[in-house]
């Protein structure tokens, strides 16, 4: 890794503070951008000595000669795509969802393309998908039909459509990645943020309500973000899009493992409120690329997060206001 530089965007997100995670333990050279200043959720995950070594830039992704520069004068040579606005951001504000979401991804495939860079992930989403039950083949392969119900799923769309094009006329190879409901350490937002919020709520001994229930794929950050630096990585010649899978479960079942990973757990959840997405996908794709799919079995992972967000709240790093929202 010693002469390649990662250019993360979103750095400050949640996946994207995972990924500063992983390519810190991979020893890489990473410069990190966002709109943001204050590297909160990365504070989560990294010490303040493995902050400062990495290299900060405010950068917009929807400023074009801004990205190009970024990735010109850093000689970046992988890129992990992941700034964005959510749903309801895009529902809200359509053209600066569309200016983010469409555009940014634009100007970062046409960075890459005049820089010559390896390679590069970017996220899509599931919401570029449609309901269930327009769907008939199980586990959900990636080539099926796209029916988004929102505005940002079009847009989710539109990235994995310019990424056909860009291989098409130019040969940028490019991988997308289409993450559900990540949980983990540092997610803290949106309402698939909920199964999250419920471990860190157990964790802390405080009641908690998920907002949904049914079947969900559920993914864990860390596991998303390794599969993101795996897939930019892997230096794709020709445009993907991979879903992917992790633990395909009922939130009942995911709350019962709770309870018995953490007796006082006091977690509840709304009956009959299934996601409007499908939940048993396919990642055949996604292991046909990468040799290994990182997947941490969710007991394990909730182990993992119970112990690490005792950790944050015993030191003050981490509150519980995030639950109230
Ligand atoms: N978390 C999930 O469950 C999930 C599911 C499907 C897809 N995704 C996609 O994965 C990506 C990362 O997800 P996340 O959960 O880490 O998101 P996040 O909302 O936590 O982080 C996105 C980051 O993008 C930054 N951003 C917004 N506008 C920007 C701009 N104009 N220029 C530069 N940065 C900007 C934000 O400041 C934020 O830090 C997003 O593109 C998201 O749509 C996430």
């Amino acid at each position: 890794m010693a002469n390649e530089t990662y250019l993360v965007t979103g750095a400050m997100g949640c996946i994207g503070s995972w990924v500063l995670r992983h390519l810190t333990d991979q020893g890489a050279h990473i410069v990190a951008t966002d709109l943001q200043d204050d590297p909160v959720r990365a504070r989560l995950l990294l010490s303040d000595a493995e902050i400062a070594d990495i290299t900060w830039e405010r950068l917009d992704v929807t400023d074009t000669n801004a990205v190009s520069s970024v990735v010109e004068n850093h000689q970046i040579s992988h890129v992990v795509h992941l700034a964005g606005l959510q749903i309801p951001f895009c529902r809200a504000n359509p053209p600066l969802g569309a200016a983010v979401n469409v555009t940014g991804t634009v100007n970062i495939f046409e960075a890459v393309r005049a820089h010559d860079v390896k390679g590069l992930a970017y996220a899509s989403s599931l919401a570029a998908l449609g309901a269930p039950e327009t769907y008939d083949t199980w586990p959900l392969p990636d080539a099926v039909r796209t029916d988004p119900a929102t505005l940002y799923g079009v847009y989710k769309v539109a990235n994995e459509e310019t990424g056909r094009i860009y291989a098409a006329d130019w040969n940028v190879g490019s991988i997308g990645l289409r993450p559900y409901t990540v949980y983990g350490v540092a997610r803290d937002q949106g309402v698939t943020a909920d199964p999250a919020k419920a471990i860190l709520a157990a964790a802390a001994g405080v009641p908690f309500h998920i907002r949904f229930s049914g079947q969900v794929a559920l993914q864990h950050a860390s596991d998303v973000a390794r599969i993101f630096i795996g897939c930019a990585n892997a230096e794709a010649t020709d445009a993907h899009v991979f879903n992917l899978r992790g633990d395909v479960i009922e939130i009942a079942d995911f709350v019962e493992m709770l309870k018995e990973v953490e007796p006082g757990a006091k977690i509840t959840f709304e009956n009959d409120s299934p996601l409007p997405y499908p939940a048993d996908l396919s990642d055949a794709g996604l292991r046909g690329l990468l040799k290994h799919v990182p997947h941490t079995p969710v007991r394990e992972a909730m182990q993992n997060d119970i112990a690490a967000y005792r950790d944050l709240l015993a030191s003050g790093k981490l509150d519980l206001k995030q639950l109230e929202g």
